[in-house]
């Protein structure tokens, strides 16, 4: 299969329950400045040889949907490889998507040519992980902060130091320092540069790539507060890649946890921390000091997660978490569980989440995906309609009484 059936067969599938957004709300009750459905990156993977041909592709991002409010924050977690650098790269379009839509101020940043993603550009930025890496050492800061204001013709020549000195002083550097080299500044300091270079041209939407993981423990907590600084003065939107929940936690108000390509729970910040019905979510909190234990089905000891991430070239079939899973049953190998929504402000997929912490008797999808408990299918059953959308909505799926309602 080539890149382009792929992503015609992706989207030719039915995108079933997509509720009108009228019906939807974003769990701040704010406006959504993005919105994300269904998005996918498959990465071909070539043969060797002279004629390379695609044997397979990598499914870094497979499906993903959610929204972040204006001025708000969304957390994106998961262990290393699972997506997250591939889809904030997405967003910021330094990958073109496989398929799966964008919305971004009322366009698809999915199907904007080059030219037409120019001005949008301006409106979202990314900070990187490595500060060393992702500054050029051969331009002065002045320069590697200007360059944004020139290209988009933001203030005119004479202003571009100005402006400069001006950002420095935001991100808590010294103006008159502009004129050094990166290699003349602190791992922190770089950092700050690589922000005050992300703010330069006043984005509302900030795509921040683990933006402390490379820096030291002490150094972390001055750049989180200065991107909530920043965050609170210019009412950026944020998209918070971390790879553990402690570094999230105090700036997102939603999180989402991502595994192998794909999101296994999403929620508010107080629902996911105290509420956590996905294994691996809890495997991920049972790992921050500081989690209340009912987060973790009331276990005491760290979930220590056995093997390694598998492959996206092969996931497992079913739930791809499967393979690393204590509580595995037969159906979770069969089929694939869907991203229920369990809360008013709460998303996971996982068959037996009615389970927290007792041993899995009966799969809640069961009924839901029209199969036997071991994930047959059920003679005359048939599935329900799953949505995809990116927010929640105003209907969900009560794991106490299993039925459709809201409260
Ligand atoms: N340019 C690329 N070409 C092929 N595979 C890639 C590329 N970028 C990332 N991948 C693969 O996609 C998966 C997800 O990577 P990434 O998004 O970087 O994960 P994370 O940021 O969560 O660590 C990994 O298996 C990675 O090897
Ligand atoms: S669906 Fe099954 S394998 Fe996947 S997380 Fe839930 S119990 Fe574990
Ligand atoms: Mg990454």
């Amino acid at each position: 299969m080539t890149e382009s059936e792929v992503a015609q067969q992706s989207a030719e599938q039915p995108t079933p329950g997509i509720v009108p957004a009228a019906n939807r709300t974003v769990s701040s009750g704010r406006r959504a400045i993005l919105s994300v459905t269904d998005l996918k990156k498959y990465f071909p993977v070539k043969s060797s040889g002279l004629i390379r041909r695609t044997v397979g592709y990598v499914q870094a991002v497979d499906g993903v949907s959610f929204e972040v409010a204006e001025g708000s924050a969304l957390g994106l977690v998961g262990e290393s490889g699972c997506g997250k650098s591939t889809t904030g790269r997405l967003i910021t379009r330094l990958y073109d998507p496989t398929s799966g839509s964008m919305m971004f101020e009322g366009k698809d940043l999915a199907k904007l040519s080059a030219k037409a993603m120019t001005p949008m550009r301006k409106e979202i930025q990314m900070i990187f992980q490595d500060p060393y890496s992702s500054l050029n050492p051969r331009h002065t800061v002045g320069t590697i902060v200007g360059t944004p204001l020139r290209v988009h013709k933001v203030v005119p020549e004479k202003q571009v130091l100005t402006r400069v000195r001006e950002l420095l002083e935001v991100v808590g550097l010294n103006p008159e320092h502009y004129n050094r080299y990166p290699n003349e500044f602190s791992g922190g300091q770089r950092q700050r540069i690589g922000i005050a270079r992300a703010l330069a041209l006043q984005p509302k939407l900030l795509v921040a790539d683990e933006p402390v993981s490379a820096l030291d423990v002490s150094i972390q907590a001055q750049v989180v507060n200065l991107l909530r600084d920043v965050q609170n003065e210019f009412n950026i939107a944020f998209l918070f890649i971390a790879h553990d929940l402690a570094v999230v936690r105090h700036f997102c108000p939603e999180i989402a946890v991502m595994y192998l390509g794909k999101i296994v729970e999403i929620g508010e910040r107080e629902s996911v921390y105290n509420h956590a019905h996905h294994p691996y979510t809890q495997a991920l909190l049972s790992a921050s000091p500081d989690v209340k234990q009912a987060a973790i089905g009331g276990r005491r000891e760290r979930i220590r997660l056995e093997g390694d991430v598998p492959s996206p070239i092969n996931p497992p079939s079913g739930c791809r978490f499967r393979t690393r899973c204590w509580l595995a049953q037969d159906i979770c190998a069969k089929q694939e569980p869907p991203l229920l929504q369990i809360g008013k402000t709460h998303k996971v997929a996982c068959h037996f989440a009615a389970e927290l912490g007792n041993h899995p008797a009966k799969p809640i999808t069961a009924p839901l995906l029209g199969t036997d408990d071991q994930g047959n299918h059920a003679p005359g059953s048939s599935p329900v309609e799953f949505s995809t959308n990116p927010g929640y909505d105003e209907t969900w799926f009560d794991l106490k009484t299993k039925t459709f309602g809201n409260r």
